[in-house]
């Protein structure tokens, strides 16, 4: 298993690039299943989930040619409309094939996500919204079975509450169901709004995608598109925090600013000094930092997926800051591993309470899940010494080249196997 090696104390200078969003593009290549036709999808990040998901479209039987940042999946015949435990043990977001593979066939068989390190993600607001759309979906085995003999048809799904995938999934079942089909409670994460423009460009009539109610008009088919995937924000979120927390002067490109409102305030208010570089990219000079509270909240409130490498920079804020999950059960992991690098950090219940600044030193830590090791990097960046994060395999599923991006702008970081 690959290992990072950190030497803490660089300050970040320079630039670094955004990738494709990763939570963007796992929708699209699910949508891929939604037409016969070749699909082309333009900046799609070289990461693990990236490459789970490809593995999961051929078994179904699609054609996927990869070539670097640029995926074409045919979908010709849906062979196998099924998404494997031994793929999906991998990736939760396997549920993303459920509603497109019941819409193009008929039927999908799709196993449980099971648990992972940050909550029991479950998936029956999915199945709830599917069996409004006509679905009779069944649960044994560790799988989810669903079929549509006579097809989809259009209803009101009402999320009892918001679900990003969730949104994603019935409305790539939409799209071909007979009549119309009205979201409320809808997902407004930008990767929504991306996966409509994509089906869109595919021909499906959809209204609202961004907003809490969106409108489809089902078609009967849909045909062929080429997409560009938008750029990752929880990535540049990152990189923001980081050249926060290292002092340094730091240029992120090929980002979205728009979409990471909630963060920059947050920094800005904890005495970071962000700025806009039109067109997409933001500019970081670091600074002494305060201690800012902070409480996740689904989109446009401050992104779940932030909140470790947030928690990472308020351990080196001067004062007192209290961040409450309000998404997810367990996402407080990567506290107990700050704990050891010489973060003071309670845990109450959803809330931690982080007492900075602490001068953190480097330790032997272990990753967890994605977020929670982006969070071990940063805190690598500025403690005094080595620091050595084992099982890196977590930030290979969501960042890609982390350790090249971040050593071209100045920190000492390699990857060991
Ligand atoms: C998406 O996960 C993201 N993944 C997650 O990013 C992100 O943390 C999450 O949204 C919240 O923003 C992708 O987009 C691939 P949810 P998702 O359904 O859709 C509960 C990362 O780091 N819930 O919005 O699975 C659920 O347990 C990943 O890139 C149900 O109870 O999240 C959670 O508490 C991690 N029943 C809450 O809703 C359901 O059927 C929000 O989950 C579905 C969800």
């Amino acid at each position: 298993m690959d290992k990072f090696v950190i030497q803490g104390g660089a300050r970040l200078e320079g630039q670094i690039a955004t990738s494709g969003a990763k939570n963007s593009a796992l929708p699209a290549l699910a949508a891929c299943l939604l037409t016969e036709e070749p699909v082309k999808l333009m900046r799609i990040p070289r990461v693990r989930d990236i490459r789970t998901m490809e593995k999961l479209l051929n078994h179904t039987g699609a054609q996927v040619d990869i070539q670097g940042g640029q995926v074409l999946v045919t979908s010709g015949r849906v062979a196998r409309p099924e998404a494997p435990y031994d793929l999906v043990k991998t990736m939760r977001a396997s549920s993303l094939v459920l509603g497109p593979l019941v819409a193009r066939t008929g039927r999908a068989r799709v196993s449980m996500p099971g648990g992972c390190a940050i909550g029991s993600r479950p998936i029956n607001l999915h199945v709830a919204a599917l069996e409004l759309l006509g679905a009779q979906v069944t649960q044994s085995h560790g799988y989810v079975e669903a079929v549509a003999p006579d097809g989809l048809r259009g209803a009101t799904v009402t999320f009892d509450r918001i679900t990003v995938t969730g949104t994603e999934d019935v409305l790539m079942a939409a799209v071909l169901a007979r009549g119309d089909t009205i979201i409320e409670n809808a997902a407004r994460e930008p990767e929504v709004g991306d996966l409509a423009d994509l089906l869109a460009k595919m021909g499906a009539k959809i209204e609202g995608a961004g907003s809490s109610t969106i409108r489809v008009q089902g078609v009967g088919r849909l045909h062929g598109a080429t997409h560009t995937i938008i750029a990752d924000r929880i990535e540049a979120g990152t990189f923001l925090c980081a050249g926060a927390m290292t002092g340094g002067d730091l240029l992120i490109t090929g980002c979205i600013p728009e979409h990471l409102r909630a963060l920059i305030g947050k920094l800005q208010h904890a005495g970071a000094d962000i700025s806009e570089e039109p067109p997409d990219a933001l500019r970081v000079r670091g600074g002494k930092l305060r201690a800012v509270d902070m409480t996740t909240e689904e989109y446009p409130g401050f992104a779940t997926d932030l909140q470790a490498q947030y928690m990472s920079a308020m351990t080196q804020a001067e004062g007192i800051s209290f961040i409450t999950e309000t998404i997810f059960e367990n996402r407080f992991m990567h506290a107990q591993e700050l704990m050891r690098m010489g973060a003071n950090i309670r845990i109450e219940g959803r809330q931690a309470v982080v007492a900075g600044r602490t001068e953190l030193t480097g330790s032997p830590v272990i990753a967890s899940d994605l977020r929670a090791s982006a969070s071990l990097v940063l805190a690598a960046l500025v403690a005094r010494g080595e620091t050595v994060i084992d099982r890196v395999y977590h930030i290979d599923r969501g960042y890609e080249k982390i350790e090249t991006k971040l050593a071209q702008a100045g920190a000492s970081i390699q990857r060991v196997t």
